[in-house]
């Protein structure tokens, strides 16, 4: 019987006699599968494993600190690098959805190309691919997508050359995360609500800017935050914030404002394909408003979403 305990017990002995002495680059997100597939091909080679997590600039607030910080603790030899500049950079101006997604995944090639070019004889690409990844090959607008289109342009990065070793392709999402519980990988790694690679860039409609981004990350964060502390969070499939570029006109003690939404979005699922809108409680939702107009600067107005995909998708863009 299939058990978290037997499949780590013969991944890792099967991962070490299959690298040996060869090392691993491994691009961590953050989310369940990388750092499920992190720390298993850490248990099996250690340092030989080489992580790399890049912070694009375009993360929630705090979070690349917060969680390099845990890799950390989980003694994963990871390198953190900061090329917020360089997504920028080639965001700038940019307002089209698609756009957007391959000026980020051809960022996020160079910036790893470059970073696995320093783990000398490097032999292998970990990945935390899993098994509906293998079957359907999903991402339209996945990573996979994007690497394609980089490789129809230019040929192959070099570290697209490396063989590549995926411990969780036959798993499903439960199981990865029972088989994370089990490694006592951190909770609030393995509870995460699915996040996308674009990450804020397309939560921002139209085109991005860090003023932006520091904007919808603090409105963002407050509104997390309350879902936690009302212990909603676990229930949610996947929620964030949307910043919209409309300006509307409110008024602040006898001023009048003119300034941008913020939309709240909270959805249930199993699977992401079809998604129905959260009926989260008046009054947590009148506590995340007042909190956001109240503390964020460039906010006067917070509104909720309340369709249900499909038609509309999750992701606004
Ligand atoms: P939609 O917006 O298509 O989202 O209803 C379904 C799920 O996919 C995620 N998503 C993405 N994930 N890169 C990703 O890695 C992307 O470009 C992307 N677009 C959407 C979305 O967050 C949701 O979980």
């Amino acid at each position: 019987d299939w058990t978290p305990d037997s499949f780590i017990e013969t991944t890792v002995a099967a991962l070490h006699e299959k690298l040996g002495d060869d090392k691993v680059v491994l691009g961590l997100s953050g989310g369940v599968d990388s750092s499920v597939a992190a720390v298993l091909l850490h248990h099996a080679i250690g340092k030989n494993l080489h992580c790399i997590f890049v912070d694009n600039g375009l993360l929630r607030k705090d979070e690349f600190e917060q969680v390099l910080d845990s890799y950390k603790h989980m003694g994963l030899n990871i390198k953190g690098i900061d090329a917020k500049q360089r997504f920028y950079d080639a965001l700038a101006g940019l307002t089209d959805p698609e756009k957007k997604r391959k000026a980020i995944g051809r960022v996020f090639i160079e910036v790893f190309d470059d970073a696995a070019h320093e783990v000398q004889d490097v032999k292998w690409l970990g990945q935390g691919t899993i098994y509906p990844d293998v079957i359907e090959s999903v991402s339209v607008k996945g990573p996979s997508a994007t690497i394609k289109s980089h490789h129809n342009v230019g040929g192959l990065p070099d570290f697209m050359k490396l063989k590549v070793v995926e411990p969780l392709n036959t798993l499903f999402k439960d199981e990865v995360r029972k088989v994370g519980k089990a490694l006592g990988i951190d909770p609030n790694i393995l509870g995460r609500h699915p996040f996308p690679g674009p990450g804020l860039a397309i939560r921002i409609l139209g085109d991005i800017t860090p003023e932006k981004v520091a904007i919808l990350q603090e409105a963002d964060a407050i509104y997390i935050n309350n879902l936690r502390a009302a212990g909603v969070y676990d229930k949610v499939w996947q929620a964030g914030a949307i910043f919209l570029p409309v300006q509307s006109v409110g008024v602040m003690g006898d001023e009048r404002t003119y300034e941008n939404v913020i939309c709240l979005r909270a959805v249930e699922s199993v699977d992401g394909m079809t998604a129905d809108w959260c009926h989260l409680p008046y009054d947590l939702l009148a506590k995340i408003s007042n909190e956001i107009i109240n503390n964020v600067k460039g906010i006067n107005r917070v509104v909720y979403d309340i369709s249900s995909k499909p038609p509309a998708t999750i992701e606004w863009e």
